[in-house]
């Protein structure tokens, strides 16, 4: 197959100041000088400018504070671009937990508003949709294919899936040149302190404990942002259209085991770690098969071990970063509040 040309093209993307949008957004301006990228993002809790900040003024960008939902404003901004990078979601399955309407209504709607605009703009090249590895459930053994049932279990993971399903489809209904991805959990910089990693790290800091849900066995893929991100850089230029490819680093851990790792990192005691009742419905393992996104030439470079390294030092650095965010955010701490007192 041919691959697709980004250089030159204006390029959308979704959801560009959260973790992997503005990571994302870095590599292909990295490697792309002709490309133009329109930002659009709604800036929730979750989407923070100040992300952006190491990829500086760059004339190349432009940020449109704007909802995917907005279906005026989406149809505008697809008239002047021929490529869409859909990233945008709520994102943390605790809070989905909590109250799932806004996944809905974002990961599932503001996609569909999306595909809708796509269908009105015949000039749009190609779509690639961010999915999860969250959509296929999870297994104790072996590893999922692309091929395999989705079977959701978390209120975010089904709205992903609905969302995937739909990108999915929209291709075969009405021919449009959709690509679908599906990453396992990432870690890196500038990710959000409520998720797992970034959370035990900057708590690990402040002395504070760290709250580890259940017995800690459950295991995740832990794949380094921007491997991820050049994955899915490749399967917009190479994938075919109508296909999901897994994201996966095959870098296995229990979440007991990053935690101490982590608190070793950071030369703080394991008395940190504190077992606290365990998240409803908690996926037990996620894994997956990656061999039709490494038949397209594929490959991680950074080992968890190394990644993690580079991340606690990244957050170790940058303090007014994340102390802004955990610190100024009353959103971050009324969440924590409720989650936690109804499940006393
Ligand atoms: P994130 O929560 O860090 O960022 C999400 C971004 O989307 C934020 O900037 C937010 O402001 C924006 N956004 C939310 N609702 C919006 C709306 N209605 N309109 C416009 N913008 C809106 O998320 P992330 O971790 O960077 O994840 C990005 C994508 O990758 C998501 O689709 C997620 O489901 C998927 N994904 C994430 C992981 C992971 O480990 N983080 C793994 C697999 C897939
Ligand atoms: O697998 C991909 C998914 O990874 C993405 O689609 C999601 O957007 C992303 O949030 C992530 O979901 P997880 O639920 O796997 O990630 P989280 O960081 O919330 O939790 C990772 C593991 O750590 C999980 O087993 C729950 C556990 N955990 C998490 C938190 C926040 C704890 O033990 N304590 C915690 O405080």
């Amino acid at each position: 197959m041919k691959e697709r040309v980004l250089d030159g093209k204006t390029i959308l993307v979704t959801g560009g100041a959260g973790f992997i949008g503005s990571r994302f957004i870095r590599l292909m301006l990295g490697r792309y000088p002709k490309l133009r990228i329109i930002i659009l993002d709604a800036l929730t809790y979750a989407g923070n400018l100040d992300i952006l900040r190491d990829v500086g003024c760059d004339p190349r960008y432009e940020f449109i504070r704007g909802d995917i939902r907005d279906k005026k404003l989406v149809a505008g901004i697809f008239e002047h671009v021929q490529a869409v990078f859909h990233f945008a979601a709520e994102t943390h399955v605790d809070r989905s937990i909590v109250d799932a309407g806004e996944f809905v209504l974002t990961d599932v709607f503001g996609s569909f508003i999306l595909l809708e605009a796509l269908r009105r703009a015949p000039h749009v090249e190609f779509f690639v949709h961010v999915s999860t590895d969250e959509v296929y459930g999870s297994r104790d053994e072996g590893f999922f294919k692309e091929t395999d049932a989705l079977n959701p279990s978390s209120p975010y993971a089904a709205s992903k899936a609905g969302a995937d399903r739909l990108a999915y489809a929209y291709h075969v209904t009405y021919g449009l040149p959709v690509v679908i991805v599906r990453p396992s959990n990432n870690y890196g910089s500038h990710q959000y302190p409520e998720k797992f990693i970034p959370l035990f790290v900057t708590n690990a800091m402040e002395g504070r404990s760290l709250p580890l849900y259940g017995k800690g066995l459950n295991v995740r893929d832990w794949l380094f942002v921007e491997d991820n991100c050049r994955g899915i850089e490749l399967a917009a230029r190479c994938g075919a259209f109508g296909e999901a490819y897994n994201i996966g680093a095959n870098d296995e851990h229990r979440n007991i085991d990053v935690a101490k790792r982590i608190v070793k990192l950071l030369g703080k005691s394991k008395d940190l770690i504190k077992f606290v009742p365990d998240r409803l419905g908690h996926d037990r393992r996620y894994a997956l098969n990656c061999r039709k996104l490494r038949a397209l030439g594929w490959r991680t470079e950074v080992s968890f071990e190394a990644g993690l390294e580079r991340t606690v030092q990244w957050y170790v650095e940058n303090e007014d970063w994340w102390r802004k965010i955990k610190e100024r955010s009353a959103d971050f701490k009324s969440f924590y509040a409720a989650y936690y007192k109804d499940r006393k």
